[in-house]
């Protein structure tokens, strides 16, 4: 017998496709919002998920879906499943890793340079019909980009290629705070600076959040860590929501205690703090770090691939590319 997958959310055609020549398939191609109970029974006698981020994988799910043997989730950050419930039940997960590193480092570094130079504050302004004059010498001044130094929390892969960005191409002054320091070899190859956390947020013209969320990264960035930026600094959040707190951020922003912030992600998202809509120095996008064509098409291939060879089929059987606890295919 075949063995039975869900796919929770819209994906591409062609990768819907590849999982119906080994399995049997239930997808969801209107993208209809499913509640957890909807997601309980949909799940019943599959043995993979195809999950992303919206989803929450945990062990009261687990335990009412004794059949799932792996979740395959679309993107490169799991905080919405539990890794050692899955682990404990012999749950394979798998992620994303690499194939979006440098497009979320494009999105990161291109929300940067917006927040910085207030593009869509302007534009706004524009279209609104408030250009009347020319030649005003401080409309929209904003804060340089290139030789400024750049912050960057958390210095994985995406962080890492943030760096290589700052430094080579825009020289920019690079520091980094993560867990732990990288080898001294990565680090001269990202131009980077390791520092303590006090010394990254005093020092940063342009700070970039790019750490994994767990319960420790939870407000990372509160309003103690604001009142020890600069006046003159941007704060970017291409992470997740909840390390900032969203709304000690809202009060920074219109106290201009620091200059703009530009915000990928939110807690509670895709509700947004209220006070943020009402500020003019905030860009706000809606989760779109790997948005490209290219990128989305390789992360659902990936989690294709990894669904494939964790339910023991194709040609990497039992050996899925990226597994997140590979502790389970031990076992
Ligand atoms: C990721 O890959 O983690 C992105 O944020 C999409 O959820």
């Amino acid at each position: 017998m075949r063995p039975s997958i869900l796919i929770t959310r819209a994906t591409f055609p062609d990768v819907t496709a590849r999982l119906q020549a080994h399995f049997d398939v239930e997808d969801n191609p209107a993208d209809t919002p499913w509640n957890r109970a909807e997601l309980t029974r949909r799940l019943q006698g599959k043995q993979g998920v195809m999950s992303t981020g919206s989803e929450r994988i945990d062990a009261p799910l687990l335990d009412a879906c004794p059949s799932l043997k792996a979740v395959c989730n679309v993107g490169v950050g799991y905080n919405n499943i539990d890794i050692a419930a899955c682990t404990a039940r012999g749950v394979l997960v798998t992620n994303t890793p690499d194939v979006l590193t440098e497009t979320t480092a494009d999105f990161g570094f291109a929300l940067m340079m917006a927040t910085a130079r207030r593009i869509t504050e302007s534009e706004r302004f524009l279209r609104g019909g408030g250009w009347t004059r020319t030649g005003i010498y401080d409309m929209f001044i904003g804060g340089d980009v290139h030789g400024a130094t750049l912050g960057i929390l958390g210095m994985g892969r995406i962080g890492q290629a943030i760096a290589r960005r700052g430094a080579a191409g825009f020289g920019m002054k690079v520091i980094y705070h993560n867990r732990s320091r990288l080898p001294e070899a990565l680090e001269s190859a990202c131009g980077a600076r390791y520092v303590d956390k006090q010394t990254l947020l005093r020092k940063a013209d342009h700070l970039v959040l790019v750490l994994p969320y767990s319960p420790s990264a939870h407000h990372a960035i509160g309003a103690a860590e604001l009142s020890l930026m600069k006046r003159s600094a941007t704060l970017t959040n291409i992470a997740r929501g909840g390390i900032v707190d969203d709304a000690a951020l809202a009060e920074a922003l219109r106290d201009q205690t620091i200059a703009a912030a530009g915000l990928d992600v939110f807690e509670g998202e895709p509700d947004i703090h209220p006070d943020l809509f009402t500020l003019p120095n905030v860009v706000l996008t809606p989760h779109i770090g790997s948005a490209s064509v290219r990128t989305r098409l390789a992360m659902a291939a990936l989690t294709a691939e990894n669904l494939i060879a964790a339910l023991g089929l194709g040609a990497c059987a039992g050996q899925p590319p990226t597994p997140v606890n590979p502790e389970v295919l031990a076992s």
